[in-house]
Order: C-alpha cells, then structure tokens, then sequence
C-alpha cells in the first residue's frame, strides 16, 4: 500500500492539519513514494523502452557455446558500460530428468537405426548429441552431476538511442566472440527489463540445460579494475588483461609493504616503480643495504652514498641542525632530539634499566650543555657534540652505572666499529634521487646504520615537505630490534602527514610478522604487494592478509613477478612487466648482468670509437653516470623524461640504448609485454643501420651524429628551485 510520505512527516512534524501540504495549499492527491520514485514517463517500443530520459534494451541469450572455460562471461562481467545481468537458475529434479533422458536417448537411437536401415549417413549432430546425452546420463544417474536450467539477460541502459545502437552492438560482438548468440527480446521489452531488475522475477523464461560443472564455469567472477587515469604503471592486471595503473597517494596513506621470498621480484617491481615515479617529479629516498640499486641511480643521474670504513661519509646522530624547519623557527628541538637518542642508543647498547634510562638521559643533557646547547633555541645553532662527547661524559660522571654504560659506547667510539657516526654529519639530500647504501658495513653494524639514516631522512623530510617515497629494501633488518622496529612503525604511522610514501620490501615475511609492530606497519600500509611465498611462510602471510585459499594457492604457483596486489578493498593478480630498456637496468639475474658486461667488454676491444660517440661502447652505468658538476653544482636537480630524438634511418649511429627490433613500449602495448630471454639482453644490442655507418669504420660515416642523437632516456637537468 502505498504510504502517504508527506502525512508521515506531518505527523511527526505536527505542523499542519492532515488536509494541507506544501505551502499551506490544500491538496487533494498528497504524493505518494512511488510518486516519489516512479520516472516521470515510460515508453515501451517494440526494440527499447525509455524511461525519463533513458533508454532500456535486453537482450536474451539463445545459443551457448559448447565447451566453455572458468569464468567465460569475464567479457561480459568487466564490459566497459553499464549493463544489469541476470542470472536464472533453476535445479531440476534428477529422477525426472533421468526419465525425460531414456526417453531421448531412446529416439536418438532409433533415428540413428532407422539412417543405417535406410542407408543413409548418420547424421552428425544426432550422433554427437547421443554421445552428450549418454555421458551426462551416467554422471546423473551417478549422482556426480545435477541438472539445472540456466537463463541469461542482458539490459543496456543508455542516455540516448544513438548510444544505445552501439553499447548493443558491442555486447553482442563481445557475446559473439564467446560463441554466445543474443537476440532482443523483441515486443518484450517490458518483460525483458523487470527480468533484469533484481527482483527474482523470469518474466520471459529462455532457459537452456546445464550440468553442475558447466553452470560453475558461469560464476561471475570478478576482478578490480585499477587502471586510474593518474598514477604509474606497476603491471598487467592477471585477471582481465587491464593495466594496473595507480597513484599510490590516491589511497589514505601511501604506504606500501612489498613481501616475497628470494628472487621473487621484490626489487624488480620496486626499481620499475622508482623510474616511473621520478618521471612524474616525486623524489625518491632509497636504504639499500645490498647495493642493488647502484647501477640504476648511476643511470638515472641519482646520488649514491655508500657508507663504509674510510667512504668519508657520516652522519651525527647528535646533530640539531637538521631539525631547524625554516630560518627563524624558533623551535625548542633539543627535546626532540635526545628522545630520538635514547631510541638509537638503546638500539647501539641492547636493553637499558630504568637507572640507566635515567644516567643516560642526565649524560646527554650534559653532554649538550658541555657544548652551550641548552633548550633555549637561540643556543642551538651552536656546533653539535660528537659520540665520544657522550663517552667521555659518562666517564666524567664516575658513577659505576655511568661507567658501565661508557664501556658500552666505547667500541664505536674508538673500538672496532668506529665508522659512521662518530664524526660531524657530512651528507646532503639534494638529489631527487637518493640512495643510502650500507652493504658495506658489518652484519652488526646494519640495523644501527639503518635506525641512523632513516632518523637523518625523517628529520629531512620533515623540514620541507614534497611528495616523496622512501624506500627500506630488506626492512626485516629493522624489525630485529624492538626499538628500530619502533621507529619504522612511527614513520610509517606518520608518513601520510608529510606527504611521503614508506615502502618496506622484506623476504623474511616470517621474522617481519613474528613482531607485531610488523604487523602494525602492514596495517598502516594502504597498498600491499604480494609475490610469490614460500610453503614455510604462506600460512602466516594468510593469516595476516585474509587470503583465500586460492589466493594461497596463486602465490605458491606464481612466477617471478606475479602476486597478488591489494590497493585498499580492491584485491588483483598482477604481473610486473618491463620494457627492454628498463630491465637491462632493474635486473639483478647474474647471468644477464655478466652477459652485458662481456658484451660491454667486446664492443670496447672491437671499436674504436672516437670520443664524439658517448655511448657506443661503454657500459650503460658509465653512459648516465651524473658527471660531478651535474650533481653537486645543482643543488636542486630533477629527472625529466624527454622526447626520443626522431631518427632518420641514414644517419641513426649505433647506439646502446636502443634495441635491434622497435620495442614496444609496454605501457602501452598490455598484450605483447616486453619478452627478455635470460643472457639476451636486447636492451644493449648496438644497431649498425648499414654498412657505412659501421662503428669499425667511424671515417666512412657520411655525417657526424647529431649531438643529441644518443640522449639517455633520462636528462639529468638542473632547476632552479628558488631556495639558493
Ligand atoms: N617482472 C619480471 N620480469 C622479468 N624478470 C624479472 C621480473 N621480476 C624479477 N625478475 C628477475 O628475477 C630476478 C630476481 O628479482 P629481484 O632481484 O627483484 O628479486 P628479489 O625479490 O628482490 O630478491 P631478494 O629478496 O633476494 O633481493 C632478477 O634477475 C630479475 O631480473
Ligand atoms: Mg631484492
């Protein structure tokens, strides 16, 4: 019955007798909520119906094909438009179906007698229909199978009937194309678009048999289209073929977490995300603690600081400059700063009493006021003391706790770990490109490394905010301390207030989710990255990560490069894909790196090449390298992409950067990604385009190369920021 709506207010409401509506004015018909909700016409032709100002048309489906796959109607599911599908399924009962089946099979037998008798050819689709029927029978019979009646509608909606031609068109090409037959439902349009409404109701009735098996294959399954119009490409979509295209900032923070076990991709599909970022102008900071991202920085123009005994490069754990936001913030940051030491120093010395909390905690107030630092801000511009300042604090403050902490500190002040941090902090994030590298130092060095350089990054990237990703490969290093673990947890909590995307990649899923603090930076990650698992560590990366068992089962099976990829609620398989050019960069196979480099080799024995050819014979590492101007004069640089020189095919010199066959770019070509056969690295294949310009006679060349012929991808170029 329909209910008056404006009698329910009035009555609430009590404003106005039952006879009167809207403003006052009496009214005999009040409006009712299907008057609310009806469309304010509905036109039902012969081949549409348009309703207000849309126009409606279904389609039945007639003839099915007859072998059919797992998720055949996918087309249909993820069809670029939007159409109502309605599904019909009617369970038969066995013992009729069985009687119905003797019955046929009986008349299928007789017709086929009755041909031979006549000698006539059997004919086929008898024959074939006989042999269905048979199987099914048994399979029936054996209770293996149901029996079912299926039925399938398709209503297209659409703004105009011009619009409404074509959408029907292409569902019927894309129905065509899976052997489905559609037809209009003709005269019964009416019918037609309440069967698709989702009311239960088959008002046009176009069934067809299927067993249990055929009508499983029919399950609509779908995946998460993720291709946005922003963002970088991270790779195929494995469950239609679409691009993964996603702007990781999009999401409520931008972190992400990357798990796999050994040589599953992890690095692979990060590297690839840190070329497509740059270009696209957002910074990126990189801890890699197993030089695996050398040969990508160098390519890229990017700055490579390694730290190791005598590299030179340090940073002071003590240092206050660094906090200073802007000139004349006059912000008390000594506070800041000896929390965060108490965190690194209990990171250095393992587990502190709460007394030697508290000795500590006197010791580097001391320590600082030992230097004028005091928590006036005016006296924090004045020189930061020095590890062996603390040291010889403690000393100083003979107590037998004190000492005992200074005994502690003192291999890294003078001991076998003096390295990094025990001098004045003498690196720079300059470079839109940055990338810390630790490979170098001791296994019991690298935590304390890592808990120092992302302190030092965290108080940078706090100073002036940009978009920014930084990027802890091997995080399960972290996670071995519980205040190291703490720490990453904070920035990870904290990342999305200064615009900056944490990526953690771990292959130690297990060590990284035994802490909850891990599991804690799983949560905090928006995009979370799954590559193949090992049987050992599935299990627990279900748990956390709520898989499906054939999510499970996807991870243990995949290859190199596929996972699984979570963005928020949207889950989809996914398979990194690289162009030629990009992998001779990103790789890290062994045998693809030696065969670049012997290839390298020999072209450097075999040309002679004179020094206006940049990059016809050096190893690719060499070709990009940043010269010391480009980075240290600009203190502001940013990786550009540039246009290919256009090439004339006479004059092209031989260049490494090219490949010997037009590669296709797989941004844009999904469906014949980039194929690299391992020690075939196609990226380095000079090109000699014919005989003259052969790189062996460099003085038959009819003209010099054009100097901007052999341009990197990249440009290194430098941009005045505003801020010298
Ligand atoms: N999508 C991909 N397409 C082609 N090759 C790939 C792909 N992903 C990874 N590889 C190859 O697989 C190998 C291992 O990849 P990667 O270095 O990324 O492993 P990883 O997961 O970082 O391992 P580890 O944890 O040991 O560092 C590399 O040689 C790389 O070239
Ligand atoms: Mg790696």
């Amino acid at each position: 019955m329909p209910v008056a709506l404006p009698n329910i207010i009035k009555t609430f409401i009590n404003l106005q007798p039952p006879n009167q509506t809207r403003g006052g004015k009496p009214s005999k018909t009040p409006l009712s909520i299907t008057d609310l909700i009806a469309p304010p016409m509905i036109e039902v032709d012969f081949d549409n119906i348009k309703m207000g100002n849309y126009f409606f048309r279904t389609l039945f489906v007639a003839g099915y094909p007859r072998y059919v796959n797992a998720n055949w109607l996918e087309p249909l599911v993820s069809f670029n438009h939007t159409l109502d599908v309605s599904m019909y399924i009617y369970p038969q009962r066995s013992e009729e179906i069985l009687e119905n089946m003797k019955r046929k099979i009986g008349e299928m037998e007789a017709t086929i007698q009755s041909d031979i008798k006549r000698g006539h050819v059997i004919e086929p689709s008898v024959q074939v229909a006989l042999e269905d029927a048979l199987a099914l029978q048994q399979e029936i019979a054996k209770g293996a199978q149901r029996f079912f009646q299926f039925a399938l509608y398709v209503t297209i909606p659409s703004p105009n009937l011009e619009n409404l031609n074509k959408t029907t068109r292409q569902v019927e090409a894309t129905l065509g194309s899976l052997m489905i037959v559609t037809k209009k439902a003709v005269l019964q349009m009416e019918e037609g678009f309440k069967t698709t409404m989702p009311m239960g109701q088959d008002r046009l009735m176009i069934t067809r048999n299927m067993d249990t098996t055929s009508l499983a294959t029919t399950f609509p399954f779908t995946t998460s289209v993720l291709t946005a119009n922003e963002g970088i490409l991270y790779g195929l979509n494995e469950g239609n073929g679409s691009l993964v295209i996603f702007d990781r900032f999009s999401l409520e923070n931008a972190n992400t977490v990357v798990f796999g076990k050994s040589g599953s991709g992890k690095s692979y599909m990060v590297k690839l995300e840190v070329i497509r970022s740059l270009m696209f102008g957002t910074e990126v900071i990189i801890l890699d603690p197993e030089n695996e991202y050398e040969t990508l920085t160098r390519a890229l123009g990017g700055e490579y600081i390694k730290f190791q005994f005598g590299a030179g490069t340090k940073i002071n754990p003590f240092d206050l400059g660094l906090l200073r936001v802007t000139e004349g913030d006059e912000e008390n940051e000594l506070n800041q700063k000896i929390l965060s030491l108490h965190g690194f120093l209990r990171v250095i010395m393992g587990k502190l009493t709460a007394t030697e909390d508290a000795t500590l905690d006197r010791a580097l107030v001391l320590t600082y006021k030992q230097k004028g630092i005091t928590p006036d801000p005016a006296t924090q511009t004045k020189e930061s003391p020095l590890m062996e300042d603390l040291y010889k604090t403690l000393i100083g403050m003979e107590n037998q706790i004190a000492i005992s902490l200074a005994d502690r500190l003192e291999k890294f002040v003078k001991g076998s770990l003096v390295g990094i941090f025990d001098q004045q902090t003498n690196v720079e994030i300059t470079n839109p490109l940055t990338v810390f590298s630790i490979r170098d130092l001791e296994d019991e060095l690298r935590p304390i490394a890592m808990y120092l350089i992302l302190d030092y990054i965290w108080t940078k990237v706090r100073r002036s905010m940009k978009r920014r990703i930084l990027i802890v490969d091997e995080g399960w290093y972290l996670m071995k301390h519980p205040d190291s673990a703490q720490f990453l947890y904070s920035i990870a909590k904290r990342s999305r207030k200064y615009y900056l995307g944490l990526t953690t990649i771990t292959q130690d899923v297990e060590d990284f989710m035994e802490v909850e603090l891990g599991k804690a930076i799983i949560q905090n990650s928006s995009l979370q990255i799954l590559l193949k698992q090992s049987s050992a560590a599935i299990e627990k990366v279900a748990k956390v990560f709520y898989l499906s068992e054939g999510e499970q089962h996807l991870l243990l099976s995949c290859e190199t490069g596929q996972g699984l990829f979570f963005a928020g609620p949207a889950h989809a398989g996914i398979r990194v894909i690289a162009s030629a050019e990009e992998h001779a960069l990103v790789t890290t196979n062994p045998k693809e790196l030696e065969a670049m480099k012997e290839k390298a080799r020999i072209d450097k024995l075999q040309i002679a090449s004179p020094p206006s050819q940049p990059m016809g014979n050096q190893p690719l590492a060499e070709i990009n390298k940043p010269t010391a101007s480009q980075v240290k004069a600009s203190p502001m640089t940013t990786v550009v992409i540039e246009d290919l020189p256009k090439k004339e095919p006479a004059t092209t010199p031989p260049s490494q950067m090219q490949s010997s066959q037009p590669q296709p770019i797989p941004q844009l070509n999904p469906i014949t990604p980039p194929i690299i056969k391992p020690g075939e690295p196609a990226a380095l294949k000079p090109v000699p385009a014919s005989p003259t310009e052969s790189p062996l006679l460099p003085q038959q060349k009819p003209e010099q190369p054009k100097p901007d012929a052999n341009r990197p991808l990249f440009t290194v170029v430098p941009i005045d920021d505003g801020k010298k």
